[in-house]
């Protein structure tokens, strides 16, 4: 049980203790009940009513991450990528006009999916698998690069051609040998040059074949060039690269800095979104840092976090401005300290994702 102030309340809260009050719209008194669920119009209720705060039920509370993408459009995702990876590494066949089509249907049920969750931040460990790494990375970037399309107010049109740019991004992957894919420490110049060929590969089949238009074959063979211009293939730099390519370096680079690999354990998120931050304007598009971030929940709420005051905690809310700067409640005690609004706080940072078992339930939800 966490003492949580009014103005931090979420809507599935669960009260722990009675509160009576005046509700000074309705002009009568009331009593929220132990065990009584917030919704948004009792928080309403308690604002205007001036209550300070109230107890909340940790254990009890809906406090944990809203799966914004439901299982059957994901299996729909990971089965329709691999089919169209299968076609193209199939040098007879290639890939076909209905696999696109099932990609482009793909896309829009991602969409669809994202856009009835507006007000909700895109849960970036909900989205997470850790087998057959390039079609769940695939997934995870096409996510997050809708949502940062949404955010950036594009219309429906290039949502779509967004999404399908980021479901295919990775495809050319599959025609780079699996012993360069996960080779552990440095890859020799040889090496690099096969891997720096897999946007182009998968790019130029789609384009030869008439499957995709220029806005997607531009957002595949772009999504490694670098605003400054180090990227590859073709060291384009700044507004040379295409904008989907441009939204999809930054969730590509985020997913695999956070992704578990054979041959590395992954960053935390606070570390991966430095490293994005870090890289404003050289690797990316400061515009595209800006709208991401108010879109991602690094740590999302439910998650199991480690505090730099050696506490460990629970997320109980998150902030779109900050987002390493959730609320928290520490782990078998009353405190909660909202890291983002209490500068009391302002010296403690999240230093991690927890390891347990309740996480790993998050990720695989
Ligand atoms: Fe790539």
């Amino acid at each position: 049980m966490v003492f949580v102030k009014t103005e931090d309340l979420a809507a599935g809260m669960c009260i722990a203790r009675n509160i009576n009050f005046y509700d000074s719209s309705n002009k009568t008194a009331q009593t929220f009940e132990a065990g009584r669920k917030l919704t948004d119009v009792a928080i309403t209720q308690l604002r205007t009513s001036n209550v300070d705060g109230v107890y909340v039920d940790t254990v009890k509370s809906e406090v944990r991450m809203i799966s914004s993408i439901n299982q059957q459009i994901r299996s729909e995702a990971i089965s329709g990528i691999h089919s169209l990876a299968d076609n193209f590494m199939n040098s007879e066949k290639g890939v076909q006009k209905g696999d696109v089509e099932s990609i482009s249907n793909t896309a829009q049920n991602l969409i669809d999916s994202l856009s009835s969750h507006k007000d909700i931040l895109v849960n970036i460990a909900d989205i997470k698998m850790y087998d057959d790494y390039t079609y769940h990375h695939s997934l995870s970037v096409a996510i997050m690069a809708l949502a940062i399309g949404i955010e950036l107010g594009f219309p429906n049109n290039m949502l779509n051609e967004l999404g399908v740019a980021g479901l295919l991004h990775d495809v050319g992957k599959v025609s780079v040998p699996i012993e360069i894919i996960t080779k552990p420490g440095r890859l020799t110049k040889e090496e690099f040059e096969v891997v720096r060929m897999h946007p182009v590969y998968a790019a130029q089949h789609l384009k030869e074949r008439n499957l995709v238009n220029d806005n997607i074959f531009k957002g595949i063979i772009q999504h490694h060039e670098k605003m400054d211009g180090t990227g590859y293939p073709y060291k384009l730099s700044g507004k040379q690269i295409h904008p989907y390519a441009r939204i999809l370096a930054v969730a590509d680079v985020y997913d695999a800095l956070t992704s578990n690999r054979p041959y590395r354990i992954p960053n935390p998120p606070n570390e991966a979104i430095e490293f994005i931050m870090a890289g404003n304007e050289t690797h990316f598009d400061e515009q595209i840092i800006r709208a991401f971030l108010r879109k991602v929940a690094p740590f999302p709420v439910g998650a199991k976090v480690k505090l730099s005051n050696g506490e460990n905690a629970t997320v109980l809310k998150n902030y779109p401005d900050a987002p390493l700067r959730p609320m928290v409640s520490v782990t078998d005690s009353a405190k909660c300290y909202n890291l983002y609004m209490d500068t009391t706080y302002h010296n403690i940072v999240i230093t991690g994702l927890l390891e347990n078992k309740d996480n790993m339930r998050l990720i695989n939800m």
